[in-house]
């Protein structure tokens, strides 16, 4: 038997990038998983056919993690497909990065919406689903712990992802479900394509500032996501792990 089957997951923000990673690491691992996805049902829709084509289950649910009814669109419909909740991955993330004198209100808007709202009320929903064993894996970035210039917004919705995942470690500890963050370094997906490639500048330092020596991808996330979502994790909450190579 695998390590999460029988389990059910929900993924937000899994039509791509590290989202699509996680979801297809846990299907891979037994669990049940639905993919959701903003505005990219074909990427969801792929993700869902690899999966199947690999002997998983997994069904695409559309919904937008920033407003409540989306948030509770994307449970309603995990529980509609496989009946129960056991892991909630808040993955849906959007970055920007600007100096202070370039930061305007909705900016600040857009990424706390989608990074801090969008969180609190998936889990909100998810909370009323999860029992004994739950898992709710919150990811957040090292940017929460080692700034850089540009990030004061970007950084202050993971710095709020930390915060939540000690606060929801203490309310929800007792029902025994577990909350920790995880916490990536730079990572090749679909989002930081712009950013990152061979002749970028802004890849080169972040590879020498990682010991292992290079820029992670997303099985490298969704690995210890696995992990954290499994009852190998049973003794672990409030947690803030990082996946970066040691950046
Ligand atoms: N890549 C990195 O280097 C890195 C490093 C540290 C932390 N992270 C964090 O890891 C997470 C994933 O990053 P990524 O690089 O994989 O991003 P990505 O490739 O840009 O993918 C972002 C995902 O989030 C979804 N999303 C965006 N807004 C949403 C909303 N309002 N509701 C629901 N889903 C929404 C997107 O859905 P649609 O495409 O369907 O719209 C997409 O599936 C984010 O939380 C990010 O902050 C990334």
């Amino acid at each position: 038997m695998s390590k999460l089957t029988g389990k059910v997951a929900v993924v937000t923000g899994a039509s791509k990038g590290i989202g699509a990673g996680i979801a297809k690491a846990l299907a891979a691992a037994g669990a049940s998983v639905v993919v959701n996805y903003a505005s990219s049902k074909s990427g969801a829709d792929a993700v869902v056919d690899a999966i199947a084509k690999a002997g998983g289950k997994a069904v695409a649910v559309g919904g937008d993690v920033s407003k409540a009814a989306g948030a509770q669109g994307i449970i309603d419909g995990a529980i509609r497909a496989f009946g129960r909740l056991d892991i909630l991955v808040n993955n849906s993330g959007v970055y920007g990065f600007q100096p202070l004198e370039a930061i305007t209100e909705e900016e600040f808007h857009r990424q706390f919406n989608t990074n801090v709202l969008g969180l609190l009320l998936v889990t909100q929903a998810a909370a009323k689903h999860l029992g004994e064993g739950g898992s709710v894996i919150n990811i957040g970035s090292v940017i929460a712990r080692s700034p850089m210039p540009g990030g004061a917004v970007y950084g202050a919705t993971k710095g709020a992802v930390d915060v939540i995942t000690g606060t929801l470690a203490k309310e929800l500890g007792g029902r025994k479900i577990r909350v920790n963050s995880l916490n990536p370094g730079l990572v090749r997906t679909e989002g930081t394509a712009g950013m990152i490639g061979p002749e970028s500048d802004f890849e080169k330092l972040a590879i020498t500032q990682t010991p292992l020596g290079r820029v992670g991808m997303p099985d490298d996330i969704a690995a210890a996501a696995v992990f954290l979502a499994s009852d190998d994790a049973r003794w672990l909450t409030g947690e803030r792990f990082h996946a970066s190579g040691g950046y």
